[in-house]
């Protein structure tokens, strides 16, 4: 598959009663990116990569094999899945904080949040009030694409324009 992930869908609801004005989603179309091979897992260890581009602080992400089924998860065990690095609260890096017995990522060192990675990285506990990001992951084979992007990262206004940070 050449194309990247569309993680919205353009439309207009202008003809709802009541309601003033047009409401718009814009269509993003993500880039189609190789970050891992499947047989190259190994079980609770988070793998890092840069995802939507290069830039080093803001596409930070990690993919991690929980072992247990997840929202999101690919690969036979549907345990496969990634996330941006940087905390939503703050950007908190969560990069070698994942805990393998609760499948959570944390608790950030700046203000201790935890995200459940099985729940799509919803907030478990801490300051934070969104999900952590979750990158969206395709498998061909045995190499794993991510497709797009699930939540803005933090300190961004947009994902895919490298000034908007
Ligand atoms: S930056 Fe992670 S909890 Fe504040």
């Amino acid at each position: 598959m050449a194309s990247g992930g569309v993680t919205a869908t353009s439309m207009i609801l202008s003809a709802l009663p009541g309601m003033v004005g047009e409401l718009r989603a814009e269509v993003v179309d993500y880039p189609r990116k190789k970050i891992a091979q499947l047989s190259d897992l190994k079980p609770d260890t988070q793998v890092h990569f840069n995802y939507p581009d290069k830039d080093p602080l803001h596409s930070f992400s990690f993919l991690v094999k929980l072992g247990t089924p997840a929202g999101g998860g690919i690969g036979p065990d549907r345990d496969v899945v990634a996330f941006s690095a940087l905390c939503s609260h703050m950007g908190g890096i969560l990069m070698g904080i994942y805990q393998k017995s609760d499948k959570i990522a944390g608790p950030c060192p700046l203000h201790l949040t935890t995200f459940d990675l099985t729940k799509h990285g919803m907030v478990v506990a801490g300051h934070a009030t969104e999900s952590l990001p979750q990158v969206v992951l395709d498998l061909d084979g045995d190499d794993i694409y991510a497709t797009g992007i699930l939540g803005l990262i933090y300190g961004k206004r947009d994902n895919l324009d490298p000034s908007s940070a």
